[in-house]
C-alpha cells in the first residue's frame, strides 16, 4: 500500500478490505484502543491494530508481517476463536462474592482500597497477553495472564469475602505458580493491567493467607530464606525444599 504515513495498522486493514479484498476478515469496533477487539500479531508480537501507526511497524524490506493472535485457533484470516480465553476468565469467578448479605446501600471503598484493583480494572480483554504467553504455548491448562489479572481484581477487592478460597483455587496446577515470570504479558498489554504484576500480587496474598502446600509457594519461601540467610541462592537446597 502507498500513502500509509498517517494511517494506523487498522486503517490499512480497512483500506485493503474496502478497496482490494472484501473477504479479508478481522475484528474491530472502537478504533480507539478501548474495545479490545482488533488485537493481531504484527511482526511476531501481539498489538492493537488501531493503536499502532503502520509506519512504525514497517520493516526494512517495506513489509509488515501479520498473523492472527497466538494460542487460539484461527477462524478466518486474522479472526481467532476466543472461547478458551473466555472459559478461563469464567473459571476465576470474575464477580464479587461478599460474605455478608449484600447491603441495600452502596459499599464504599477508600482510595487506597480502590488503588489495589485499579490497574486490573483497566483490562479490555483484548487477548494480546494470552496470545504471546509462552506457558500457554505448551500448557493448555494454564489460566493465562488475562484471567489471572482478572482474578487479582477480586482477590484484592475489599468488598469480596472469598479471598482465601480464591487464592487456594489459584494456587492449584494451572494457576499462579505455573507462570514462568517471563514478563512478556506486561510488554504486550496495551493498558496498565500488566498481568504479571497482578500475578505477583496474588502470590503475595496466597503466602500471607498461608496457602503454601504447593511446589510454587514452597519454592518462593525457600528462595527467600536462602537469600536472607546467606545473601545468595543455595541451588542444592531449593529443589529439595520445594
Ligand atoms: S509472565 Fe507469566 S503469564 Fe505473563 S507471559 Fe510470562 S508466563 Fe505468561
Ligand atoms: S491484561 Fe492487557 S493484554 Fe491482557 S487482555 Fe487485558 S488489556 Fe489485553
Ligand atoms: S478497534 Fe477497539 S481496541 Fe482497536
Amino acid at each position: 500500500m502507498d500513502g500509509t504515513d498517517d494511517l494506523t495498522l487498522l486503517d490499512c486493514l480497512n483500506q485493503i478490505k474496502w478497496t482490494l479484498d472484501g473477504s479479508l476478515t478481522y475484528r474491530m469496533s472502537c478504533r480507539s484502543a478501548i474495545c479490545g477487539s482488533c488485537a493481531v500479531k504484527a511482526n511476531g508480537h501481539a498489538i492493537l491494530a488501531c493503536q499502532k501507526q503502520a509506519s512504525h511497524l514497517v520493516k526494512d524490506n517495506d513489509t509488515i508481517t501479520l498473523e492472527p493472535l497466538g494460542n487460539m485457533k484461527p477462524i478466518k484470516d486474522l479472526a481467532v476463536d476466543f472461547k478458551p480465553f473466555w472459559d478461563k476468565v469464567d473459571k476465576v469467578s470474575p464477580y464479587l462474592q461478599p460474605d455478608k448479605k449484600t447491603s441495600e446501600k452502596e459499599t464504599k471503598q477508600s482510595p487506597e482500597q480502590f488503588k489495589l484493583i485499579d490497574d486490573a480494572s483497566t483490562c479490555i480483554m483484548c487477548g494480546a497477553c494470552y496470545s504471546d504467553c509462552n506457558v500457554l504455548e505448551v500448557d493448555d491448562n494454564f489460566l493465562g495472564p488475562a484471567a489471572l489479572a482478572k482474578a487479582q481484581r477480586f482477590v484484592q477487592d475489599s468488598r469480596d469475602g472469598k479471598t482465601l478460597a480464591r487464592v487456594k483455587e489459584l494456587s492449584k496446577p494451572g494457576g499462579i505458580w505455573d507462570c514462568t515470570h517471563c514478563g512478556e504479558c506486561v510488554e504486550r498489554c496495551p493498558k496498565p493491567a500488566e498481568p504479571f504484576d497482578r500475578i505477583k500480587e496474588i502470590m503475595t496474598v496466597a503466602l500471607e493467607q498461608g496457602v503454601t502446600s504447593n511446589n510454587g509457594a514452597r519454592h518462593a519461601l525457600s528462595f527467600t530464606k536462602s537469600v536472607k540467610s546467606s545473601g545468595s541462592l543455595n541451588e542444592n537446597i531449593i529443589p529439595v525444599e520445594s
